[in-house]
């Protein structure tokens, strides 16, 4: 008997639903069953939706070529194919509020990339080794809603998870920091196909990215934070100032950080063996995404690069490098992760597989 969770994915044409395919193939415990897109696609074998536009290195795997694309608007059509959605829909942030909660109240689990619902209040925003236990949120969820067995569960943006891990290490090892100070260079893969113009980014970068600043300050406090009456509370031990940049790398976002303690600052030493040792619940829970171990130091002076560390532990893992003294605050450091699998796709299946585990689904 087939015992796979059946899955579908929301979005499944552009550059994060093309990473969830890839990463979804022959997994352990998911079954993909139900691709879904925008009424371009919709009606369309999935080879022929994707024809030009397949930007994974290995090939569209043969098992889903021939399934037909859905459209993502009709939620009914899902019904009966899946019961959870990995969403990566591209469209207004309202009609992406509406959509998601649709599906929910139609009795799907929804994981989604999208930022439209990572300010609602009673929505968690996981990342897996850090707050797993805010998905305890979800029964009053559903009962706030009415939904009887779907809910929705967001990733975070994918600029945050190469400092927010690193930070979280040392608070949880008894050094909370208050200040972050982090500029970003974030891959094109991330602004989605077909992204910035060739012309606006051959020898540039753009000091720009919309909306972005915002959710590399606040995001992180809510995944700091805690529920209090069914909703969440910001975490206002700390701030963070971000800057964020576009730079012409094809996938790998790096963040340079510079971070303040609140009270004692450990030695440089210590820090780096905080990073080595540091475990949490997926990797103890033998998640079949988690990265064993989630964070490596690389000692030379001039790692992490987006070129060499972005696939390391399947494009899960963070890669940390460059501790060093910061005169301004305490320490600083470079953290590196893969923005369309441990910032997207990724993140999203390890948390599909925290709720299998932790039985949500
Ligand atoms: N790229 C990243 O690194 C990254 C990381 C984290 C989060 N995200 C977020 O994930 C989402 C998807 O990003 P992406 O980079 O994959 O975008 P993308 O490459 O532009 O793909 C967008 C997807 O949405 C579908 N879509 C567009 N209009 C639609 C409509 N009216 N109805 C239903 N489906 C529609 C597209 O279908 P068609 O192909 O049929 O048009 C396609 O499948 C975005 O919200 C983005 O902010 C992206």
């Amino acid at each position: 008997m087939n015992r796979k969770l059946k899955v579908g994915i929301i979005g499944a044409t552009g550059m994060v639903g093309q990473n969830y395919l890839r990463l979804l193939h022959n997994h352990p415990w998911f079954e993909l069953t139900y691709l879904a897109a925008s009424p371009n696609s919709a009606g369309k074998k999935y080879c022929d939706a994707v024809a030009g536009r397949w930007h994974m290195h290995e090939d569209i795997p043969e098992n889903f070529k021939d399934i037909v694309v859905e459209d993502a608007n009709i939620v009914k059509k899902a019904i009966g194919e899946c019961k959870l959605v990995f969403s990566a829909v591209e469209m207004d942030k309202q009609t992406i509020i509406a959509l998601e909660a649709e599906y929910a109240s139609q009795g799907f689990a929804v994981v989604s990339n999208n930022s439209a619902h990572r300010n609602t209040e009673d929505v968690p925003v996981i990342i897996p080794e850090i707050n797993h236990d805010h998905l305890n949120i979800i029964p009053e969820q559903q009962q706030k809603h009415g939904w009887s067995k779907g809910f929705i569960v967001v990733k975070p943006n994918c600029s945050i998870q190469s400092y927010m891990l690193p930070a979280y290490a040392l608070i949880k090892a008894g050094y909370p920091v208050d200040k972050m100070i982090v500029a970003t260079l974030q891959a094109l893969s991330g602004a989605g196909y077909p992204g910035p113009s060739a012309i606006d980014l051959v020898d540039n970068t753009i000091p720009y990215i919309a909306g972005e600043e915002e959710k590399s300050e606040v995001e992180p406090r809510k995944i700091f934070g805690k529920i209090k009456n069914g909703k969440f509370a910001l975490d206002e031990s700390i701030k963070i100032s971000a800057h964020c940049n576009r730079v012409p790398v094809s996938d790998g976002h790096t963040a340079c950080a510079s971070i303040r303690f609140a009270g004692k600052r450990p030695e440089l030493d210590e820090v780096i063996s905080i990073w080595q040792n540091f475990t949490a619940l997926p990797q103890e829970l033998k998640l079949p995404s988690a990265p064993i171990p989630p964070m490596i130091y690389r000692e030379e002076v001039d790692r992490p690069q987006p070129q060499k560390d972005r696939d390391t532990g399947n494009g899960m893992a963070i890669t940390v490098g460059r501790l060093r003294k910061c005169n301004v605050f305490d320490y600083r450091f470079v953290g590196l992760h893969h923005n369309t699998v441990r910032g997207a796709a990724g993140g999203s299946i390890l948390t599909a597989e925290l709720l299998k585990a932790k039985g949500f689904v």
